[in-house]
Parts: C-alpha cells; sequence; structure tokens
C-alpha cells in the first residue's frame, strides 16, 4: 500500500484567488497549510471553507518584511509563491508599488526560503514575460521585451530564482501562468480579471466593456489546470525537471468576442435575459499583447502535465460559481 507523505506547504497570497484555491486543495490532500498574505488583494471570504481546519494556520504578514518571512518559513517543506500584485494597468499606475511586492517582496521570500533549507521553492511566473515577442504557440526558452513594469517584476522573479538554483542550490520551479480564472476571481476593483468581470456585469445586465475590437485572443486557463500544474511541481523527483519555468495554460486560444458568446451562452440559462445583454467596444488597452497561446509540450513531457479543462468546460463549472455565490 502507497504511504501518503504529508508536508508543511506554505503558500504566500494564500488569500488570494489562486492561492485560496491551492490552499484548499492541498488540505483535502491532508498536508499542513501555512499561509502568509496582507489581504491587499485577498479577501477573508476565500479562507471560510477551511480557516478552522487544524491543518491550516494564517499568518497575516507582508512579503516587504523579511521577518514575516522567517517566521512563515519556519518548518516548511514547499513553498507555492502566489503573493504579488497582479494587473497590468495596476503597474503602470503605480510602477514602484508594484516593483517592491513582486520584487523585493520576491527576493524575501527566496532569501527565507533559501535559509530555511526548504525542499522545493514553486513561483507565480506569468505569461507576460512573452513581452513583444510575436511567433505564436509560446515556448519557454523565446521571449521578448517586456510591455509593462509588470511583466519586468515577472521576468526578474525568473532570473533571481534561476541564480538563487545555480548559487545556493535551491530547488526552483516557475509556473507561467496564463490567464487564470475560475472560482474565487475577484470580479470587482479597478484591476478586476476580465473574465469575473464580465459575468459581474452580465449578471447585472450591464454591457461588458471590450478592449479593441474583440478579435485579441489569449490562452485562457481554469484554475484546476494550474492546480494540476503545482501538485507536479511539488512532485517531481525528475531532476531534469526542476530549476526551469514552465508555461501553465490549457494550450489553445479564444478571442474576447468568443469568450462572451460562451459566458452569455452559459449565464443564460440561469437567466433568459442575459441572452440580450449586448457587448461594447472601447479602446486598445496599453501595454496589452494582441495574442497569447501557450505551447504546454514541455509540462506534458518533464511533469507528465494533462490539462483537463478546455476554456469551454471551465467556464461552464465557473459561471455555475459565480451564479452560487455573487451577491
Ligand atoms: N490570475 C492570473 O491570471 C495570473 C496570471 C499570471 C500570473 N499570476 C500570478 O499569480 C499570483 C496569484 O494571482 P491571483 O490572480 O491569485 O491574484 P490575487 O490578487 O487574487 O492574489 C494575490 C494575493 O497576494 C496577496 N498579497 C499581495 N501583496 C502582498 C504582500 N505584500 N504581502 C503578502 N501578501 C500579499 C494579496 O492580498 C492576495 O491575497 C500572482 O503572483 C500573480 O502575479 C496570475
Amino acid at each position: 500500500m502507497e504511504t501518503t507523505i504529508h508536508n508543511t506547504i506554505l503558500i504566500t497570497g494564500g488569500a488570494g484567488f489562486i492561492g485560496s484555491n491551492l490552499s484548499e486543495y492541498f488540505l483535502k490532500l491532508g498536508h499542513k497549510v501555512i499561509c502568509l498574505d496582507n489581504f491587499s488583494t485577498g479577501h477573508r471570504h476565500n479562507l471560510q471553507d477551511f480557516i478552522e481546519n487544524p491543518n491550516y494556520k494564517l499568518i497575516e504578514g507582508d512579503i516587504r518584511n523579511l521577518e514575516d518571512c522567517k517566521t512563515a518559513v519556519q518548518g516548511v517543506d514547499y513553498v507555492l509563491h502566489q503573493a504579488a500584485l497582479g494587473s497590468v494597468p495596476r503597474s503602470i499606475n503605480d510602477p514602484i508599488t508594484t516593483n517592491d511586492v513582486n520584487v523585493s517582496g520576491f527576493l524575501n521570500i527566496l532569501v527565507a526560503s533559501r535559509d530555511a533549507k526548504v525542499k522545493r521553492f514553486i513561483y507565480a511566473a506569468s505569461s507576460s514575460t512573452y513581452g513583444d515577442s510575436e511567433g505564436l504557440p509560446k515556448v519557454e526558452e523565446v521571449i521578448g521585451k517586456p510591455l509593462s513594469p509588470y511583466a519586468i517584476t515577472k521576468y526578474v522573479n525568473e532570473l533571481y530564482a534561476e541564480i538563487f538554483s545555480r548559487t545556493y542550490g535551491l530547488e526552483t520551479i516557475g509556473l507561467r501562468y496564463f490567464n487564470v480564472f475560475g472560482r474565487k476571481q475577484d470580479p470587482d476593483g479597478a484591476y478586476a480579471a476580465v473574465i469575473p468581470k464580465f459575468v459581474r456585469q452580465l449578471m447585472n445586465h450591464e454591457s461588458p466593456i471590450i478592449n479593441g475590437d474583440g478579435n485579441y485572443s489569449r490562452d485562457f486557463t481554469y484554475i484546476d489546470n494550474v492546480i494540476q500544474m503545482n501538485d507536479l511541481a511539488i512532485r517531481t523527483q525528475n531532476q531534469t525537471a526542476i530549476n526551469t519555468v514552465y508555461n501553465t495554460a490549457f494550450g489553445d486560444r479564444n478571442t474576447l468576442n468568443d469568450l462572451v458568446k460562451y459566458l452569455k451562452q452559459y449565464l443564460s440559462e440561469f437567466d433568459p435575459k442575459i441572452a440580450d445583454v449586448e457587448v461594447t467596444y472601447g479602446e486598445n488597452r496599453a501595454g496589452d499583447i494582441p495574442h497569447s497561446l501557450a505551447s504546454i509540450e514541455k509540462a506534458k513531457t518533464l511533469l507528465e502535465y494533462n490539462p483537463k479543462y478546455s476554456l469551454q468546460e471551465g467556464l461552464k463549472q465557473a459561471v455555475s460559481w459565480y451564479w452560487n455565490n455573487l451577491k
């Protein structure tokens, strides 16, 4: 009989969209989960299903504070570093805070992880690192120039991780997330991601505004595919699979017009009036790349990644969750 090893996993940004989903998943597997979060964009309601779990520990703190990082990594086997300020427009409006959190905060948690001798440091990288490179699909080894302060910070994370692997022998894996969506993603605020924002607007019978003509495309990635990649990154014993970065995506692309079509179709099953809500078209946004599509061959080959949810399958799940949970 296979014995299950129970690890202690630190999830920074564990009150956010991706971090809270990762927390729930690893708690269900019987692991101990520590969350370090300052609730700047995360929410307490994301923790309500497991906050009382005896295997769960919440540390309210800031990755910009090295002491908070040192406290959080004590006794930790694996770090899943998710804490960051997301959003390209936010980084354009306030590059200093984005850099403080995403670069200085990253370095703090990396140093603390090295000193605590964690087994592996797995971190949220970003498809924005492909910048102005035009080739599709994106392969990990070919990147372009960053198009926003946010993209710079995420690329710097990769550079630091690589140096820490080579210089200090810290095992690292970077997961370049591509437009992640799903349950618990925040629909509110100026920097909300497109899917939850559109869901909220359609539910209110308000017109979603598409930046540009709607023909920009993205490799929209359902949260459960992202969870699978984090799980595989923890589990892999393949030495050639570590100290590198992986596209974390489904491996298909859909336009914004397709996205709205599917959202209207699935939401109108709950409220038929949503089928009649019209879309409004606006200006293209600064820092946006026209098309994004990941090659997932590297993850398939080295990690045996096998994503289960396409955009449409993921959207059906997400829409039903939002319908039942958005007030
Ligand atoms: N959602 C996506 O499509 C996507 C795509 C690419 C990369 N990423 C990356 O994935 C990670 C998670 O993103 P998300 O979508 O869950 O965002 P999120 O905003 O929901 O979660 C981020 C969490 O980090 C916390 N945080 C922010 N600053 C902090 C600080 N200084 N100290 C401690 N905690 C802090 C926030 O409170 C929040 O709970 C981020 O690193 C993001 O850059 C996300």
